[in-house]
């Protein structure tokens, strides 16, 4: 295993998309940003230096942490920022992990331009699961706004309304060919007759699932959230914000020129960005004149295209790579996530639009959560996170007259190597939408899915305790539940949130606190002597 370095100077560069330019926030000049190497087991050193005028915090999307929360990334959760002017390393091992991962900035909404690709390639000598790629290529799906981001989100906090959708969808930082405002047309893959290429496709959207489609071609996912999977076969993914997934691309066609596509799922009523990005698959050879093979993915309302896909995704499961699902439970919590309406005196609006777990829309603390639980700080948070939800709803009936939720810092503590099964139920209450949960410092398994309410009684009987995908961000169906269960192995403080960036501004977040154990290597390692304090 080998140490990595790797250098992150966060600077302002002037970027221009749509047609019009504006300064952004980046990691080293670059939008997305570098993509970080490693293999399985190695240790990876980044120097994130602050060079711009907002505080600053890097999260590496995925990344088991064990024992090291300090380099997990949250701000106020288990960092405080990092100022104008200062730096941090961070500094972590990848261990039992490999695949696609990526990083973000975890503060404001920096994290709209600063964020890139994290691969992990399998220890030396160690094959894939299926067949070797000839090459391999990271695509990175995002949003653009043509105005400035902080500015979008902190003009709805001001009046509690939701935020301006943004102007454009993009594949690698390109909107493509659709938005008659591309210099260059979009990204571009080249590819060579009857080769196969892994793309490693990951979701840094804010506020939006994607579709994903390459015209013509099918796509084999192989691996999400850094967990191989069963194959299978499809001409469309859809990730959420958050995911990665690895597929298979055999360029297997007439040689040409093929569009590849995202545009947005959204199945609740709302306004989205309806601007389909878009980049080309390029058959090495092509003539310079040969027309470009069109393709359309499926409606923003196409709940049943997005079902078969997530339904398809089951764990590898094999002797080398086995699913090991927590059989028994220690813990079953049950957490409502959706959307509530709170008084307020300095909006424009008198009331603002606010997100819950369980009834509480969680306050960010001034002094960071990791910081408090280590040296016992008290007075920052509580442990009293409620198991389910106080106010009982009724989700499929009409909503009730009381939307109001309450605020606080509140964690929910679990013994060390506890397993714990988590029903998270969509409330659907001023609008069914999907919720992509991704929770901090490690993987869970999907064991079940839903439609409605949850049934106690009858759900838990189809539950998959035997290959279910096993994963760091989940969705939770609009107006539907999902189960998924992990096993608190991972000492310290660990986030949990909706990865639409809007929501998890209004409140849609959680913490969890995991104790010590008492073996050796049991316990959280004291903080680096960098640490940034608050
Ligand atoms: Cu990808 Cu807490 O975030």
């Amino acid at each position: 295993c080998r140490v990595r370095h790797y250098k992150f100077n966060v600077v302002m560069k002037n970027t221009t998309r749509l047609c019009s330019s504006k300064p952004i926030v980046t990691v080293n000049g670059q939008f997305p940003g570098p993509t970080i190497y490693a293999r399985e087991g190695d240790t990876v050193l980044v120097k994130v230096v602050n060079h711009v005028k907002y505080n600053l915090s890097i999260h590496w999307h995925g990344v088991r942490q064990l024992r090291t929360g300090w380099a997990d990334g949250p701000a106020y959760i288990t960092q405080c920022p990092i100022q104008p002017g200062q730096s941090y390393v961070y500094n972590f091992t990848l261990t039992g992990q490999r695949g696609t991962l990526w990083y973000h900035a975890h503060i404001l909404w920096l994290r709209a331009t600063v964020h890139g690709a994290l691969v992990i390639l399998p220890k030396l000598g160690v094959p894939y699961p299926f067949p070797a790629p000839y090459k391999e290529q990271v695509i990175i799906l995002g949003e653009w706004w043509k105005s400035d981001v902080e500015a979008v989100i902190n003009k709805a906090l001001k009046s509690g309304s939701a935020p301006n959708v943004s102007d454009a969808h993009t594949i690698n930082g390109h909107p493509g060919s659709l938005t008659g405002c591309s210099t260059n047309g979009g990204f571009n893959l080249n590819v060579e007759s009857g080769k196969t290429y892994l793309l490693r496709v990951i979701s840094a959207a804010l506020n939006e699932e994607l579709f994903f489609k390459v015209a013509g071609h099918q796509l084999t996912v192989v691996e999400v959230d850094a967990v191989y999977t069963k194959p299978f076969k499809t001409d469309t993914i859809l990730i959420t914000p958050g995911q990665t997934t690895n597929v298979l691309l055999t360029a297997d066609k007439i040689a040409g020129k093929y569009l590849v596509a995202a545009s947005p799922f959204m199945d609740a009523p709302i306004a989205v960005d309806n601007v389909t990005a878009t980049a080309v698959v390029h058959y090495s050879g092509t003539l310079a004149t040969s027309a470009i093979s069109l393709t359309k993915t499926p409606a923003r309302n196409a709940t049943s295209v997005a079902n078969n896909i997530i339904d398809s995704l089951r764990s590898l499961n094999s002797k080398k790579y086995p699913a090991n699902v927590p059989l028994t439970v220690d813990q079953s919590l049950f957490f409502t996530v959706g959307l509530g309406v709170n008084p307020c005196s300095s909006c424009t609006n008198g009331s603002r639009v606010v997100a819950a777990i369980n009834n509480v829309t969680f306050i960010m603390p001034t002094t960071a959560l990791l910081q408090a639980h280590f040296f016992n700080i008290k007075g920052v948070f509580t442990d009293d996170f409620p198991a389910n939800p106080p106010i009982k709803f009724n989700y499929t009936g009409s909503p009730p007259s009381n939307l109001q939720t309450n605020n606080g810092t509140r964690l929910y503590r679990l013994a060390y190597n506890s397993t714990v099964q988590l029903v998270l139920q969509d409330t659907g209450i001023i609008t069914p939408e999907n919720h992509p949960v991704h929770l901090h410092g490690f993987n869970f398994f999907a064991i079940g899915r839903g439609v409605g309410n949850f049934d106690q009684k009858n759900d838990p009987k189809k539950f998959n305790l035997v290959d279910p995908v096993e994963r760091n961000t989940i969705g939770v169906p609009s107006g539907g539940w999902v189960a998924i269960r992990f096993r608190a192995d991972n000492p310290g403080v660990w986030f949990m949130h909706c990865h639409l960036e809007v929501h998890t501004t209004w409140g849609l977040k959680m913490a969890f606190v995991v104790d010590n154990g008492k073996g050796p290597n049991e316990s959280l390692l004291p903080p680096p002597s960098d640490l940034p304090t608050c």
